[in-house]
């Protein structure tokens, strides 16, 4: 158990076209904590993660578990426990063997091995494999048997590089409930990589939302879900993504709207609060799915589109739409909702939880509080 600090960490993998891959991050991971590090393909995720296993040099920057500075400590020093994506077991010791190797290099008395690999085992309904080799184990089952070497050794931290991508779909979701679960019984300090924004969302206690090196926004699920720092995270995070529509602020009817060119949308308050009188200037209008409403009253403002298809859900149903000028928007509604594939509705808004962003891939959020500030790194 040990918090887990990162501060300033940069790395450029250096070359012809030296590529900066983390940029700048700050993250201060406390003690038990479950922090998830998500983003897209090539956002810097595992090499961040690498560097604090020390597999990887740091360019500049510092980490630290516990109290100790580990930038120049050997990875085996570190006392941190990875999990890859391919597994990385052996394939000719039994299961038993791959959960002890770990204990027994490190000279750990015969008792004592048997003691751990059993208890693990035990934990993770493996028992019944100990004596099989990899090759006649299941994805499944070889994840487990991944996860159990790394959790007999009682690490400091566990580190978790995409260790779910493997499995089908159905698997994918049990195993993350057991990690879930395993978690909350170990009590160990857990950094997780996945660019799976939904497998994010479900395991961290924070999660860190990655894009170009550099960290975007590191909060609670809920936070990054209701108050994303900016474009970016808000389209990264929630399935269907949120929609955007491009305008302008104008004065109209005596208050500051957002004028789409084809339909007038109100804006919470707080947001045209921190507007003040900007009016005039380029934004982007951002809407969750389930903020828009279908047949909406056309004194509140709206915008006409024809719908195109809907996917029943059980007791929700998406609605895809087609904007005025081009481009796909959903809207998820109550599955009672009247509407038909081919027929034209105005859609409104919940203007309470809508939100504005600065033009641009990660154009800031101007309802946030210090907003215009640069992301928050913990
Ligand atoms: N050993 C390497 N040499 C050069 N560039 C690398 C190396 N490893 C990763 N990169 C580059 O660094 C960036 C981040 O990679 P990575 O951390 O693997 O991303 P992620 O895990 O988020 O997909 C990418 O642009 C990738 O091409
Ligand atoms: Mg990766």
């Amino acid at each position: 158990m040990a918090t887990v600090r990162l501060d300033d960490v940069s790395k450029v993998y250096p070359g012809k076209q030296a590529v900066k891959a983390v940029d700048n991050v700050t993250i201060h991971i406390a003690d038990r904590e479950f922090l998830v590090l998500v983003g897209p393909s090539g956002c810097g995720k595992s090499t961040t993660l690498r560097m604090v296993a020390g597999l990887e040099d740091i360019s500049s920057g510092t980490i630290s578990i516990g109290d100790n500075v580990v930038n120049d400590v050997a990875p085996k020093d570190r006392d941190v426990a990875m999990v890859f994506q391919n597994y990385a077991l052996y394939p000719h010791m039994t299961v038993y063997k791959n959960m002890a190797f770990g204990l027994k290099m490190r000279k750990v008395p015969k008792a004592e091995i048997h003691e751990k690999v059993t208890r693990a085992a035990k934990m993770l309904g493996i028992e019944h494999l100990l004596q099989r080799k990899p090759k006649a184990l299941s994805g499944g089952e070889r994840q487990r048997v991944a996860v159990g070497r790394a959790i007999v050794r009682t690490p400091r931290a566990f580190l978790f590089d995409e260790p779910l991508s493997n499995l089908d779909a159905r698997l994918r979701i049990q195993m993350r409930a057991e990690l879930k679960k395993l978690h909350r019984e170990l009590q160990t300090t857990a950094i997780y990589v996945t660019h799976d924004q939904e497998e994010a969302m479900t395991l961290g206690d924070r999660i860190a939302v990655m894009k170009g090196g550099i960290v975007q926004q590191c909060a609670s699920p809920v936070d990054v879900y209701e108050r994303p720092a900016n474009r970016f995270v808000a389209g990264f995070v929630g399935i269907p993504p949120m929609n955007f529509f491009e305008g302008r602020v104008v004065q109209a009817d005596g208050r500051l709207r957002f004028d789409t060119g084809y339909g007038m949308l109100d804006i919470p308050q707080g947001v045209a609060t921190a507007l003040g009188n900007r009016t005039g200037d380029a934004l982007v209008y951002g809407a969750r799915p389930e903020v828009l409403t279908l047949n909406a009253d056309p004194a509140g403002g709206g915008l006409d589109m024809k719908v195109t298809v809907i996917e029943i859900l059980g007791s929700d149903k998406d609605v895809y739409l087609e904007a005025p000028r081009g481009g796909q928007v959903v809207a998820r509604v109550p599955v009672a909702t009247p509407v038909t594939e081919g027929s034209r509705v105005l859609v409104g808004f919940d203007a309470a939880r809508v939100h504005l962003f600065e033009t641009g891939e990660t154009g800031v959020n101007v309802g946030l509080n210090g907003y215009g500030a640069a992301p928050s790194a913990n």
